[in-house]
């Protein structure tokens, strides 16, 4: 691996992504590699200020998916970018494709409006587009991440909405995914923790080589 790279973590709320992200940061760096671990919406303080807003308080889905591409427009200048022009491993705990599947799928929110908004947010001066080298999809059931939530923290704003929502969310994972197949790695996170480990390991050394 000689450059820098951008991989981004995405599935449903109670799909247990977050343990894996660390444990890559931790296998990256053992193997001298710099790493910028962050997460959207946030990464930044202003867009942690745009997602405190988003979490909790209710909003149109329009202003919510402004307020999404809003905090990611501030966080892919100050954050992802110089940290992809330093040669480090970015490693963000959702970045685009979440828009698409919770404002999109989710909400119902206009698909074409979400593209528009990508191509806009995502122009940077490196690229036409930004967008992960790989996107790990750490895919679960809602049956079953609803159980797993049952007994977790107190839900947000998101977490809060029925299995319906989030099977609407899932499709808009596999939607995205479609229309991106090399770039998406699709994960079961219905398996021990060991099991979804080997295969985050697996989806990124075959991205490596590929
Ligand atoms: P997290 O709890 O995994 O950090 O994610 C924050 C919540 O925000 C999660 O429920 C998904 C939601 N979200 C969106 O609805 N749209 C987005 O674009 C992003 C990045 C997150």
């Amino acid at each position: 691996m000689s450059r820098a790279w951008f991989i981004s973590f995405e599935g449903i709320d109670g799909a247990g992504k977050s343990t894996h992200i660390e444990g890559l940061s931790t296998w990256f760096q053992n193997r001298g590699y710099r790493v910028t671990l962050t997460r959207e919406p946030g990464g930044t303080p202003l867009a942690e200020k745009f997602r405190e807003l988003a979490l909790h308080e209710s909003m149109d889905p329009l202003t919510e998916a402004l307020l999404m591409f809003a905090a990611r427009r501030e966080h892919l200048l100050n954050v992802i970018e110089p940290a992809l022009a330093r040669g480090d491993v970015v490693l963000c705990d959702r970045f685009t494709d979440a828009t698409f599947a919770y404002q999109g799928g989710g909400r119902g929110f206009d698909w074409s409006v979400l593209q528009s908004l990508e191509k806009m947010v995502q122009k940077v001066p490196a690229t036409e587009l930004r967008q992960p080298d790989l996107t790990i999809w750490f895919d679960l059931p809602p049956e079953v991440a609803a159980q797993r939530l049952s007994t977790a923290r107190v839900p947000d704003k998101f977490e809060s909405q029925p299995l319906s929502f989030f099977q609407n969310v899932r499709e808009g994972y596999a939607k995205r995914m479609q229309a991106s197949p090399k770039r998406f790695a699709q994960i079961s996170a219905d398996q021990t923790r060991e099991g979804v480990w080997t295969d985050v390991l697996h989806a990124i050394e075959k991205a490596y080589t590929a």
